[in-house]
This record gives structure tokens, C-alpha cells and sequence, in this order.
């Protein structure tokens, strides 16, 4: 097995289950985006959603990048983290009014807006407080991203941003709204996308939704492609940094841009998901008639992304070098979907042994639940003292 680096003479004064984070990492996989946008001008927004950790979000802040946000509460997080707020954009097919208005307040970038329906609702918002809306339309490209169905948000039937057919419409209601500026279109077709010819074909459909523009005689600043680069979930400790360089040069071949246009991007998972780790412990190694189950004291609250999407993590025995068994993985939660993983190679395991789930800095911790009544799990960084690998 091959195995990262951890400070486990540290992790062994601590409670389970708890997330680590790799800072060093993180700060590679900022430098790196940042060098790769940076070849064409792109502006990168983080997804808060991936992970709201106050010190994940700081050390992200701290490289200039912007915030894009899909709740006021992630608003509220990204202002405190120190995201400008003209770095900020807005999505969601649902924003409340009291969110709308915390976006109007702050002066957010950009609201990306999912519907005819709410483009009057941002309207009546702003005129109500003598403001102006900068807003891009969110459009539902009907491209597949060749990802898991619960992960997929492009296609015609995902409730997810403004069909095609109907942008024609919005265009002529956008006329009436006097307190909304169409500055930009956006869109974001799913996440843990690792075939480029998804992002290729999103690109082509942008192209053809500009020319719709142009017929209209309209022109936006903005172009933002939203996230959903993937990771290499089998691979953490050989591909800890996804291909950006690839990313964004689809992005730069196929884009016809009109001058003075920005194109935007907003990854999460991409950005987090390798410098984060979940740590367990062993409870129990527990024989069956024809299984052999590791009980961790980690389970679907603290990670949900296997019960939920059927995802898969590398998981690592930190204590123990001994010959590989097969064991499925499972949690202390009173649901049978509280497996992490079946048939797992893993070194021979012992009750005590701590458990690395590797990758899990995307929708790990920030999907915590206390279902069971459980605490939420803490989380430790590699630059706090104490924690030299
Ligand atoms: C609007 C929007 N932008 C960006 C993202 C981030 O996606 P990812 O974490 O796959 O990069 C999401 C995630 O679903 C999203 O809904």
C-alpha cells in the first residue's frame, strides 16, 4: 500500500474522528491555479461549497482569489474570511430574499441568476433599495458531463439554470427590469469532471449562446464557466494536483471571446479536495459468516460522499504495514448505507489502528451532519504547531 505522509505521533494525542489538512498542499494547488489562470487572463472565484473551513477559506483569500457562493450563509462566510466582495458571485436556483438582500447590501460582483422568476423577485430587490443588480444568466447548456447523475447539473431535466429555448424570453423580460445590468452568462455542468471533451462542448454551446447575443445586438463583460474539474481519487499521493494546465487550455482553444471580455471560472473540488484527509480509529474488527468488517468511529457524518454518490476514497492504515486483507469498511451509523467501502485492501487492521480517508477535503467536513446525535468532527492543519509530518 502505498501510503502519505502524516504526523501520526500527533494524530495519536487526539480524539477521532477528526479532518486534517495538508496546508503545504493546498498552497501548491493555489500556486498552481493561479499560475495556470493566469497564462490568459481567467479569474478564478473558489466554491465555497467544497469546503467552508474559516481557515481553508482564509489561506485561500489570502491568493487573491475571488468567492462564488450559493447561500447567504456562504456570503457571510466569504466576507469573513476576507473575499472582496466585488469577487464575489451568487448562485442557486433558490436564493431567499433575505440572501438576495445580503448580496444587494455587500455590493456582490455578480448574482448568477437561474430564472425568469427570480429576475423579477432581484429586480423588485434592488429598486426597492435604489440599487442597480449586476447579473449573468445562468444557462442550462444541455451538455453532459459524463459524471455521476447525482453530481450532473447541464442537463435539460437538472433544475439548474435557463434552457436554451427559453433565453430569448429572459432576454426581452430583461429589458422591462430597470434595476438589473446583464453583465455576463454562466454556466456549470456538474462536478468531478475528469473528461475534457465535457468542458470542449461547453465551450462550443457558450460560443453559440454569444451569437444568439450578438443577433440581439447585446454584448456581456462576463463568461463564467462555473467548477467541476475532478480529482484523482485512486491516485492521491501520485496526482495531487489536478490537470489545470489542460483545464483552462480547453477552455482557450475553443473560446470565441469578443473584446474586453473576462472569463471566469469557480472550482471547489479541484482546489481542496487533496489536502484534506478524514481520520478514524478502529473499533472493532468484527468476523462474519462471509465478511470481515472494519467498524471505524467515523461514519457518514463525518463523510458522505460513499453513502450519498457511491464515491470512492483511498483509505490507508496508518498504524500497520502488515500483509493486505479484504475488509469492508463501515461506519457506527444505525443505517446500512454507513459503508465507506467493500472488499477495501487493507493492511492487516487492528482495534486502535488510525485510518486515513484520503482526498476528502471537497464535501467532507463542510457535509458533517450530528445525525445519531453526534459531534461534528474538528479539523487540524499541518501549519499549527506540532504537526511537522
Ligand atoms: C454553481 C456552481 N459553481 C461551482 C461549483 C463547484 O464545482 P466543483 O466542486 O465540481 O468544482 C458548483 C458545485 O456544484 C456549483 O454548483
Amino acid at each position: 500500500m502505498i501510503k502519505g505522509s502524516f504526523p501520526l505521533k500527533a494524530f495519536k494525542a487526539l480524539e477521532t474522528p477528526f479532518y486534517y489538512y495538508d496546508i503545504d498542499l493546498l498552497k501548491r494547488t493555489l500556486e498552481t491555479v493561479k499560475a495556470e489562470s493566469g497564462k490568459y487572463g481567467y479569474h478564478v472565484h473558489f466554491a465555497i461549497k467544497a469546503n467552508a473551513n474559516p481557515h481553508i477559506l482564509s489561506v485561500i483569500a489570502g491568493y487573491g482569489l475571488g468567492a462564488d457562493c450559493v447561500s447567504g450563509g456562504e456570503i457571510r462566510a466569504a466576507l469573513d474570511a476576507g473575499f472582496p466582495a466585488d469577487k464575489i458571485v451568487f448562485a442557486g436556483v433558490g436564493k431567499a430574499d433575505w440572501e438576495i438582500n445580503l448580496g444587494l447590501d455587500n455590493d456582490i460582483f455578480c448574482f448568477n441568476a437561474e430564472s425568469s422568476a427570480e429576475l423579477d423577485i432581484l429586480d423588485e430587490l434592488a429598486a426597492a433599495k435604489g440599487k442597480i443588480a449586476s447579473v449573468a444568466l445562468r444557462i442550462n447548456p444541455d451538455v453532459d458531463a459524463h459524471t455521476h447523475a447525482k453530481i450532473t447539473t447541464g442537463l435539460k431535466e437538472n433544475k439548474f439554470g435557463i434552457n436554451l429555448s427559453m433565453l430569448d424570453g429572459v432576454l426581452e423580460q430583461l429589458t422591462k427590469l430597470k434595476h438589473l445590468k446583464l453583465i455576463g452568462i454562466h454556466s456549470h455542468i456538474g462536478s468531478q469532471i475528469t473528461d475534457m471533451s465535457a468542458f470542449r462542448a461547453l465551450a462550443v454551446r457558450m460560443n453559440e449562446v454569444q451569437e444568439k447575443l450578438d443577433t440581439r445586438g447585446l454584448h456581456v463583460e462576463h463568461i463564467n464557466f462555473g467548477g467541476g474539474l475532478g480529482i484523482d481519487y485512486h491516485h492521491p499521493n501520485h496526482i495531487p494536483v489536478p490537470a489545470f494546465a489542460d483545464y483552462f487550455a480547453a477552455f482557450r482553444q475553443l473560446l470565441k471571446l469578443r473584446p474586453g471580455q473576462q472569463v471566469h471560472f469557480e472550482p471547489g473540488r479541484s482546489l481542496v479536495a487533496q489536502c484534506g484527509s478524514l481520520i478514524s480509529k478502529v473499533l472493532y474488527v468484527k468476523e462474519g459468516e462471509v465478511k470481515k468488517f472494519v467498524i471505524l468511529d467515523a461514519g457518514f457524518t463525518e463523510l458522505i460522499r460513499p453513502a450519498m454518490y457511491d464515491a470512492y476514497h483511498y483509505i490507508e492504515n496508518l498504524d500497520s504495514d502488515g500483509q493486505t486483507e479484504t475488509y469492508d469498511v463501515v461506519g457506527p451509523i444505525c443505517e446500512s448505507a454507513d459503508v465507506f467501502g467493500k472488499d477495501v485492501e487493507l493492511n492487516k487492521t487492528r482495534r486502535g489502528d488510525l485510518l486515513a480517508f484520503r482526498s476528502a477535503g471537497a464535501y467532507g467536513e463542510v457535509m458533517a451532519s450530528q445525525y445519531n446525535r453526534r459531534r461534528l468532527p474538528k479539523a487540524y492543519y499541518s501549519d499549527e504547531n506540532g504537526f511537522e509530518a
